[in-house]
């Protein structure tokens, strides 16, 4: 049977198959720590949980607007327009299951064949996956471990050309926890305004910023009319299973992409949606104290990934991820990439993390490996990854045996 070429162009997600090699070696009796999971390690909180059962008992089962409830959708624009300092109207707002589908539906909407979209490189790989999908020309931007890893607004500018339709924004970004910095985010704006492209910012990670406040290219002139805003609750939250996420669009776009939900999704599960809202309008405690941990297991693991050798880590300004620097390490046990390294911590350290290649294809000028590593995990096993990482990597005897089974898998293979 024939299968559509579009296929051919779909990338994926490797967190979610680290995580099937992980639950297998878990079976297999092996103790893993995984550092390779893009949520919060805590769950939901109880309020939340209750606003949901409550929902169900009184039986909002059933379909709602595509859009969204109303409600939801006035709380969610009230809430924006407070954190960005920018006009929102309800109308404006569509609810849909994740942040993920803004991306989607974004694209459709917005992308024909041939048209060039720039976006984070490394990044969350969605991005590149869904502009090949629909058929457009991926344009990576390199993030700079020097740079804070933000990017260059020169070298944005320098891939700048006529077909330029969107530049996509991550801040704070995931896999590096970099954030743009505010006089970056008015320069992308000018040049927005100037040559005439749409912004995707996804901002998903807004609530989880260490130093200053969050700041968001929407606020700037002429944005508002050429961007979408992406947000949810999975992060902020920690409700990465519901599927709560919402999109800002222009008034003009918001209502093709409510037709996108009803071709696709038809609406998003009504009593999540209650749920939603209860955790937008009730106390942020569950938020400031999630933060607060994240702080502390942020400095911890930052500290003890310094502490390795051939290891170095800047501090991220946002999100939940360590981006640390394995090149040298990578040299001195002469792995080739950080994938290597990535089997070799998994299958000899017992600690699931993920290599660069995980987000976005390699450069051509890129020199340095890097590792992502969540730390939304207890700090006891923070403090036991990071023996084990230390332990392993100094270890001739278990990098040999590494090697030796990685070449006989290969040539089964
Ligand atoms: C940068 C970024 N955008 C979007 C998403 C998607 O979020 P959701 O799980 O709500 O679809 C993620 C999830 O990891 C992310 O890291």
């Amino acid at each position: 049977m024939k299968l559509a070429a579009r296929l051919s162009r779909l990338g994926t997600e490797t967190a979610f198959e680290v995580l099937a090699e992980v639950e297998r070696l878990r079976l297999q009796g092996r103790s893993i720590i995984a550092l390779s999971i893009g949520e919060p390690a805590g769950n939901t909180a109880p309020h939340i949980k209750e606003a949901a059962k409550e929902a169900l008992d009184k039986n909002l089962t059933h379909y709602g607007p595509s859009a969204g409830l109303m409600s939801f959708r006035k709380i969610i624009a009230e809430s924006v327009a407070a954190s960005r300092g920018i006009p929102v109207v309800p109308e404006e707002v569509v609810v849909v299951p994740g942040g993920k589908p803004v991306i989607f539906f974004t694209l459709l909407a917005l992308i024909e064949g041939g048209d060039e979209v720039i976006y984070p490189n490394p990044g969350y790989p969605i991005y590149e996956s869904m502009i090949n999908f629909v058929g457009a020309k991926a344009v990576p931007l390199r993030l700079r471990e020097e740079r804070g890893f933000s990017f260059d607004v020169k070298e944005l500018r320098s891939k700048i050309t006529p077909r330029t339709k969107l530049v996509i924004l991550n801040s704070p970004q995931n896999p590096t926890g970099g954030i743009i910095p505010k006089e970056d985010l008015r320069e992308v704006a000018e040049l927005a305004n100037r040559h005439d492209f749409w912004v995707l910012s996804d901002e998903i990670y807004s609530r989880i910023v260490y130093e200053g406040k969050f700041e968001s290219i929407s606020q700037f002139p002429g944005m508002k009319e050429r961007m979408i805003i992406l947000d949810g609750h999975s992060k902020t939250y920690a409700m990465t299973g519901w599927r709560v996420g919402y999109g800002v669009f222009p008034k003009v776009l918001a209502p093709h992409i409510a037709k996108l939900m009803t071709n696709s999704n038809s609406c998003t599960a009504t009593f999540t949606q209650h749920a939603g809202m209860v955790a937008m309008t009730s106390s942020q405690d569950c938020v400031t104290t999630m933060v607060g941990e994240f702080r502390e297991r942020r400095d911890f693991i930052v500290k003890g990934l310094n502490a390795i050798d051939g290891i170095s880590c800047r501090t991220p300004s946002g999100a939940f991820y360590a981006y640390a620097n394995v090149t040298k390490v990578c040299r001195r046990l002469k792995f080739s990439d950080s994938r290597w390294l990535q089997q070799f911590l998994l299958h000899k350290a017992g600690v699931a993390v993920l290599g660069q290649q995980c987000f976005g294809s390699r450069q051509s000028d890129e020199e340095n490996e890097y590792i992502r590593l969540s730390y939304v995990s207890s700090l006891e096993d923070i403090s036991e990854a990071l023996r084990r990482i230390g332990s392993a990597l100094s270890d001739a005897r278990l990098v040999e045996e590494f090697r030796n089974e990685e070449t006989a898998r290969a040539a089964k293979a």
